[in-house]
């Protein structure tokens, strides 16, 4: 993918030093509070791997952040085709991201997702970007509603990737934003 820049941000695609980092990020017990997994360094590996190759074939995906000024790499943000939802329907992309702690509440998702929702909608033609997260997940909500993405209860769901060992992570909440919504957003924020 071609980088893409924003007032503070420079969002790539993965390189070799970013490894500690991504290792981090998914395995960290308040970054991974709503999750049912932990990985190790090899499964991390193999998952910045596949993000990588992703992303070179496709020009987007759950791409790295690095702080521009300091080139410090701080987690992912990015767009991602939700293919592993077998009951969306095809060709649904989703916005998601995970920052390592000492990166938050500094509005460096928000900024990041604004640029891809703004490379989805502008570059890629995208009619629609979602995003969902395990219900009490307040920090990503909160991140949704900043975006102008609308809550859809009526598609809420169980995600079928969390095992029954972990009830309290199976419900999950449904954002959705169209196009139109956000250009006429863009519009009143401008
Ligand atoms: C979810 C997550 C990415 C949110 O990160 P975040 O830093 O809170 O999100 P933002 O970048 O939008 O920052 C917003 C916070 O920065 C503050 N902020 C500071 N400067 C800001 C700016 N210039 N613009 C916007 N917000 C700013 C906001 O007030 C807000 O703070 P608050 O949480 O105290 O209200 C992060 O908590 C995370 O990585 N969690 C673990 C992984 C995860 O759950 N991922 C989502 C799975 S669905």
């Amino acid at each position: 993918m071609k980088p893409i820049r924003t007032e503070r941000l420079i969002l790539r695609n993965w390189e070799e030093r970013d490894r500690d980092l991504f290792h981090r990020i998914n395995s960290d017990e308040r970054v991974m509070e709503f999750f049912p997994f932990r990985r190790d360094r090899a499964t991390a590996d193999a998952k910045m791997d596949e993000f990588r190759a992703w992303i070179a074939e496709d020009g987007y995906g759950f791409a790295a952040a690095e702080i521009a000024e300091t080139r410090e790499c701080i987690g992912f943000v990015g767009l991602f085709d939700t293919d592993h939802l077998p009951f969306l329907p095809a060709g649904t992309v989703e916005i998601g991201w995970r920052l390592a702690p000492e990166f938050w509440g500094h509005g460096y998702v928000t900024e990041a997702a604004e640029a891809w929702l703004a490379h989805g909608f502008e570059t890629l033609g995208l009619e629609e970007i979602v995003s969902f997260a395990v219900r009490n997940n307040r920090r990503s909500t909160a991140v949704m509603e900043r975006l102008g993405m609308t809550a859809d209860p009526a598609s809420d769901f169980d995600h079928p990737g969390i095992p029954d060992s972990h009830p309290a992570l199976k419900r999950h909440v449904f954002y959705r934003l169209s196009r139109k919504d956000w250009q006429t957003r863009r519009r009143a924020v401008r």
